[in-house]
């Protein structure tokens, strides 16, 4: 088996590991460019041998497996397996590192939504207690390799605590550009694990160019969602999960939360993989879905074009003014033959409320608007409510309290005496 190659996304121009990776190119060395409030122009995207892995990776193996242990299936992460790592200027890395970074076990719930069973993939549940923790692993192990011992991103708040908890896992410095609106608990979360915040005024799309900026002036390796090849990577992770928790029996329709695109292109590579590996024939149409508050994709989808607005919504997870995954985002949508649409944060504040209530998860608003997608499509009859649905709870709860307060005022307080005249009586 051949290791793995870099391409660009936009020129198509192949690049080998070492090529990228020894003078840590993020972007396409020969178009790309990072562009203040635009989608990122060069990404690079991996590729694997995938002719050879077939043969060890195919569908008996894969059904065999158990949800969140990425490291069983090693050649299909851009990590140098053992047998390269003596080329310079790689570093030994042990696979049993990879176990100590065991995803959660993935779990499939159901949630009925009035006639009908959706599928649920619960997020909430991951080391740091959001999707993200996918990306993040990858990317510290990927530094461990490199001999880097700083990682830098900028984040609205999940990305910052999944990469700080997850540094603190591997004794790995974590710097966070986070913009001052961050949701308290994440703020305290990044805080505890040891991460050095670095509150910027102003917004995402300001945090991001900075923390480009200032890892390159600094050598901090950066895992900027779209930026970092190995974030999309990591979150392939999701859709051998959903095809592992599922034994195999795919659902039709995936709902994802769309906000820099990165979580639904790397549903959209995984399935991909698993079609030329053998694994699968179809893969499931994918549904993007965004607030109305900061829906570049759904525009973009439309139009042709890009058009940068500043982002406004209660989903703080899905805002994104300039989806730096775009490109590739739309092309998962199209080419698996979804569609994106957008919900008011009215509706989900809804969904997130009927999650809590009914399945005992519980959600940021981010997580819950793939459930306000599907209610949609299937009121505006833009799906077959009658195939297999499935919504993704990217992020927990707990991450953002005042989602909670707007749905629940704290109860009064009363004395002994009057809760037991309330219930016994006299
Ligand atoms: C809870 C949650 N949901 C959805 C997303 C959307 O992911 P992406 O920005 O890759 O589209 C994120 C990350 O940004 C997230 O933290
Ligand atoms: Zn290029």
């Amino acid at each position: 088996v051949k290791p793995y190659y870099y391409h660009c996304f936009n020129c198509h121009t192949q690049f080998s590991a070492s090529e990228i990776e020894q003078d840590r190119h993020y972007l396409c060395p020969k178009c790309g460019k990072p562009e203040k409030n635009k989608p990122l122009h060069g990404a690079l995207l991996i590729s694997f041998d995938y002719q050879q892995l077939k043969k060890r990776y195919n569908r008996p193996f894969f059904l065999k497996q158990p949800a969140g242990q990425i490291w069983r299936y090693p050649l299909l992460w851009p990590l140098q397996p053992p047998e390269y790592a003596k080329d310079p200027p790689f570093q030994k890395i042990e696979w049993k590192e990879l176990f100590s970074v065991d995803l959660p076990a993935t779990k499939i719930h159901e949630i009925r939504v009035d006639t009908h069973t959706v599928k649920l993939l619960d997020e909430t549940n991951n080391p740091t207690y959001s999707y993200k923790d996918r990306a993040s692993t990858l990317v510290a192990l990927k530094a461990r390799q490199l001999g880097l011992t700083a990682v830098s991103t900028a984040s609205t708040g999940n990305a910052a605590s999944s990469m700080a908890g997850i540094c603190a896992r591997f004794g790995l410095e974590a710097h966070l550009w986070v913009p001052e609106n961050i949701p308290e608990a994440k703020l305290m979360q990044i805080l505890a694990y040891g991460g050095q915040v670095h509150l910027v005024r102003g917004d995402y799309d300001t945090a991001f160019d900075l923390s480009l900026e200032i890892s390159q002036r600094m050598g901090w390796y950066n895992r900027n969602t779209a930026y970092n090849p190995l974030t999309m990577e990591g979150k392939k992770s999701g859709a051998f999960d959903i095809f592992i928790g599922l034994r195999g029996d795919l659902p039709d329709y995936i709902f994802v939360p769309v906000g820099d695109g990165v979580v639904i292109g790397g549903i959209y590579k995984g399935f991909c993989e698993l079609q030329h590996l053998g694994v699968i024939e179809d893969y499931p149409k994918l549904i993007a879905v965004q607030s109305s508050g900061s829906n570049a994709l759904i525009r973009f989808m439309q139009t042709g074009k890009f058009e940068y607005l500043p982002a406004e919504t209660i989903a703080d997870s899905i805002s994104a003014g300039a989806p730096r995954n775009l490109y590739f985002a739309a092309n998962s949508v199209r080419e698996s033959g979804g569609f994106a649409l957008e919900v008011d944060d009215a509706d989900i504040v809804k969904s997130q409320k009927l999650i809590n209530e009914r399945t005992g998860i519980l959600v940021e608003p981010a997580g819950a608007a793939s459930l306000a997608g599907y209610i949609k499509a299937k009121s505006e009859g833009k799906i077959d409510p009658d195939k297999k649905s499935m919504i993704l709870l990217t992020g927990s709860g707990l991450k953002d309290i005042d989602s909670l307060k707007r749905l629940h005022r704290r109860p009064d307080a009363f004395r002994a005496e009057v809760w037991q005249e309330r219930y016994v009586g006299e």
